[in-house]
């Protein structure tokens, strides 16, 4: 049985968390206000608990980053990279600026030739990190339901196993997953984030995902 690990108390993390308790797993999720969590908490169950960024970076075999793009960074230094070593940590941020989008186009702080998870990557060699879950609405990422089929989700990373242990999960968690390639593929991946936003920010459509079509 996996222990995870789960650093960010918004609503990614509450959701994967959930989805992870769902299948069976146990769960903290750190953050630096605990109260927030009180009542995730409560309807939960006892295979969940919260505790600092650290004490779940320590109690997670696999880690879930889920913090504000602006504050990724800042937010594995919380967590501890002595306590991260090592782990698979699934990186579901985008580098979205503190800025507003144009015309339903959302600002990223990042450019083209650059990636959120090359920076955390370079910063931090020793984490595995592996990028998922980043391209889709919270409300769809886990066994989601679409008419066309399980749908695709995107992950990149330097390291191999994370990357098998990663698509493992997916697997539980209904999606077909495909591999592009090292952290640089995150130029790639973290933009999709963009697009599946345009419709909701121009028509309020938020009730997609990505598929890739293939022959
Ligand atoms: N919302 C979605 O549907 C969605 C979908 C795909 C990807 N994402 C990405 O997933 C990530 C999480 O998104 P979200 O919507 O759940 O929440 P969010 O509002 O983007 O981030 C909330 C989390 O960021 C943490 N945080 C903020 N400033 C911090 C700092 N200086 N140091 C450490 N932690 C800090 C907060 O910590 P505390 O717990 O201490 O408050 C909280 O846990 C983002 O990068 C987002 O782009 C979001």
């Amino acid at each position: 049985m996996k222990r995870i690990g789960i650093l960010g108390s918004g609503i990614v993390g509450q959701t994967l968390a959930n989805g992870f308790l769902k299948h069976g797993y146990e769960v903290m999720i750190g953050t630096g206000d605990v109260t927030k969590l009180a009542e995730w908490k409560t309807n939960a169950g006892e295979k969940a608990s919260s505790g600092s960024f650290s004490d779940a970076a320590v109690f997670g075999d696999l880690i879930i980053l889920s913090v504000k793009g602006t504050a990724a960074l800042e937010g594995i230094k919380k967590a501890g990279a002595s306590n991260l070593a090592g782990k698979t940590v699934i990186d579901t941020t985008n580098p979205i600026a503190d800025a507003p989008a144009e015309n339903g186009v959302l600002r990223f702080f990042t450019g083209l030739d650059e990636s959120l998870m090359e920076m955390e990557q370079k910063a931090y060699p020793e984490i595995h990190f592996v990028k998922a879950f980043n391209s889709v609405g919270n409300p769809f990422m886990v066994n989601p339901q679409f008419p066309g089929g399980k749908p695709t989700m995107f992950i990149c990373g330097n390291w191999d196993a994370a990357k098998a242990e990663v698509t493992a999960i997916l697997d539980q968690f209904g999606w077909e997953t495909e591999d592009m390639g090292k952290a640089e593929g995150a130029r790639a991946i973290e933009p999709l984030c963009m697009l599946w936003c345009i419709p909701g920010l121009l028509r309020n459509q938020w009730t997609h995902a990505f598929k890739l079509l293939k022959l």
